[in-house]
């Protein structure tokens, strides 16, 4: 007889694996919530919440407008991969990725290396509102920047997906909510490879 699979809360999973919880890693387009998100997610589970694009700022003391404007997006991805890089090995942590963060090889291969790779999406058009709110993405300073948004987005969907262990669409929930269901998702995910 088939047995009904057993629904396990959020709560459930941290009572029944405190001290053996993986890294959660955020990647998607500027836009999609890694950030806040990823602070729920690390409140819910005590674990470290780190930024990539927080640690390159610190290490170079200047903004990431001010790094492209200096450096250019290449500039920009060498200070990225490092700090990606450094991260190799930490255990406890929720890292939030920038947007472009899984375009090159050696950084996808390191998100992989250090936990379970969520894929947070949403609906282009909330992602596209999100984005362009701060006015602080220099990748989007263009003409048109929809266009320029369509056009990112849609060559870097496929590189999302074959990075990501899981994708979790957030279009429909608040961030509290979105944050249980992505350790939820991830913890099923650990236990069918355990
Ligand atoms: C980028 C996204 C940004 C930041 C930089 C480049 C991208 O991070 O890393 O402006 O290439 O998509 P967010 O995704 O947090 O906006």
């Amino acid at each position: 007889m088939p047995v009904a699979r057993k629904m396990i809360s959020a709560d459930a999973w941290l009572c029944e694996s405190r001290g053996m919880l993986p890294n959660f890693v955020l990647i998607g387009f500027m836009g999609c919530g890694k950030s806040s998100v990823g602070r729920r997610l690390s409140s819910l589970t005590g674990h470290r919440f780190v930024d990539t694009d927080e640690l390159v700022v610190k290490a170079e003391g200047r903004s990431i407008p001010q790094i492209f404007a200096a450096c250019g997006e290449e500039g920009f991805r060498e200070i990225e991969q490092r700090v990606l890089g450094d991260l190799v090995g930490v255990a406890g942590v929720v890292l939030s990725t920038g947007g472009g963060a899984i375009l090159r090889e050696a950084n996808r291969e390191a998100l992989k290396k250090i936990g379970i790779v969520v894929w947070l999406d949403s609906e282009p058009s909330t992602l596209f509102e999100r984005a362009i709110r701060s006015g602080k993405r220099p990748l989007l300073q263009t003409p048109n920047p929809r266009e320029t948004f369509d056009q990112l987005l849609s060559a870097r969907r496929p590189t999302y997906e074959s990075v990501a262990d899981f994708r979790f669409d957030s279009s429909l929930v608040d961030q509290e909510e979105a944050a249980r269901k992505v350790l939820e998702q991830a913890m099923r995910l650990q236990s069918r490879r355990a």
